[in-house]
């Protein structure tokens, strides 16, 4: 429940939803996760609009953040769907079975019907520029953990290459060498050819998102098993597995504006009274709508519209 004191604005959905024959299997920081017994092997995925900095989901929510997280998604999945299979069946209430009509408003726009992919228990992180632990990793020991870069970089240098940094997926993501990746994902065929898709799916959204004045820094993705086919899953380079950075506005060595949370963050880090620990701190009010207003920018430049529902603020 939110207190008296709570920002007016934070009118965001919240998640926990109960959906008559619906049955909320997992709780992520930002999705829900919900499985249906007539369906098998397939899930609904509810992008709320929760927010979570320092590993904390806040109290408070960013009214249609997973509503623009679900667009941008939408945006790269179709882009590439003529040779990058993914995990979606659709985004669309209307093609959901056995769901009441009574949501199909509230969950338009958040929800993804997916096949529940095997999935491959390695995060697939690349980088375009140094950034984030990339950076501090650098800066602490001239490399991006076992991979070798040249010295003389800065915070948001780009790098002379992309480079694969993968981690692990756990409650605590931890940076793994290839070696360590391969072993996780099984095969060495298998995983070369998710690197290999990766970079591809990476390399065209950077040239698309640079035609757009927007650096696409680094980004996520998690690939997943259907069929004996590797797929994509999750959500797909949303400001929120990425970073993106409006390519007049960096300066070298200096930290990027960025188009996510960072307003959140440098609010929280401003703050002498909470050890980062649940509950967050009250965010007020003007906090919570720039943040928004982000999400709303990043969301126009790179998919050219904006989710069609909306919260009424
Ligand atoms: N098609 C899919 N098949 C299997 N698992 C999936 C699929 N799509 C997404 N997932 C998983 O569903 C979860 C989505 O929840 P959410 O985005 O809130 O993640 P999370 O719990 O916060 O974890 P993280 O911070 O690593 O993203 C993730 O664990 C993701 O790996
Ligand atoms: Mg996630």
């Amino acid at each position: 429940m939110q207190s008296a004191s709570s920002a007016s604005h934070d009118t965001g959905y919240k998640g926990g939803l109960e959906i008559p024959g619906w049955d909320l299997f997992y709780v992520g920081k930002v999705r829900d996760l919900y499985r249906h017994p007539n369906h098998s092997n397939k899930m609904l995925m509810i992008a709320t609009d929760r927010l979570s900095a320092f590993d904390v989901v806040m109290e408070q929510t960013i009214p249609d953040r997973g509503r623009i997280l679900t667009h941008i998604t939408e945006f790269w999945l179709d882009q590439f769907k003529d040779w990058m299979p993914a995990a979606r069946i659709t985004c669309d209430p209307a093609e959901v079975p056995d769901l009441p009509q009574e949501f199909h408003e509230q969950l338009s726009g958040r929800l993804t019907f997916t096949h529940e992919a095997d999935r491959v228990n390695v995060e697939i992180v690349l980088r375009a520029h140094l950034a984030g632990s990339g950076f501090r990793e650098y800066q602490a020991t001239g490399k991006l953990w076992d991979i070798e870069v040249p010295s003389g970089l800065q915070n948001s240098s780009k790098l002379p290459q992309v480079v694969h940094t993968p981690t692990t997926k756990a409650e605590k993501d931890e940076p793994i060498t290839w070696l360590q990746a391969i072993e996780l994902i099984g095969d060495a065929d298998e995983a070369a050819k998710i690197h290999k898709m990766a970079l591809k799916i990476f390399g065209e959204a950077s040239d698309a998102a640079a035609a757009k004045g927007i650096i696409l820094a680094d980004t996520k993705f998690e690939f997943g098993r259907l069929n004996g086919e590797l797929v994509l899953i999750d959500e797909v380079m949303t400001p929120d597995c990425s970073r993106y950075w409006p390519a007049d506005d960096i300066v070298e060595g200096q930290e990027p504006p960025s188009f996510d949370k960072e307003i959140v963050r440098a609010y929280l880090r401003s703050l002498t009274d909470w050890n980062r620990q649940a509950p967050g701190p009250n965010i007020p009010d003007a906090i919570i709508i720039q943040t928004r207003q982000r999400y709303l920018d990043i969301c126009q430049i790179l998919t050219g519209s904006l989710p069609t529902h909306q919260s009424d603020l």
